[in-house]
């Protein structure tokens, strides 16, 4: 297991070699567009600008350059590039 750096829409996170980058990037407290977890529905797209990954099977479409971030688990640190802004999850206060 190797530290690496995963940057998202520039900005960057640390992560890891083992774990799938859906779930990085949420552990990591940002709140990237997700359906099926599963390689299907494709709402998880992005680009990988830089790096490289390891992607098991999915079956959705997917352009030159674009990887499944719920399938693909980084080899390296990687730059990823998502078309619209990724926010932080917001947590609500416990006395609303
Ligand atoms: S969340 Fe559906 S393909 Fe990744």
């Amino acid at each position: 297991m190797s530290r690496i750096t995963i940057t998202v829409n520039g900005q960057a996170l640390v992560g890891n070699t083992h774990q799938p980058l859906l779930e990085q990037i949420e552990q990591a407290g940002l709140q990237p567009e997700f359906q099926c977890r599963n390689g299907v529905c494709g709402a998880c797209r992005c680009k990988l600008d830089k790096g490289a990954v390891s992607q098991q099977d999915a079956m959705a479409y997917l352009a030159a350059g674009e990887i499944l971030t719920c399938r693909s688990t980084p080899r390296e640190s990687v730059d990823l590039e998502f078309d619209y802004q990724v926010s932080l999850v917001t947590k609500k206060a416990a006395n609303l």
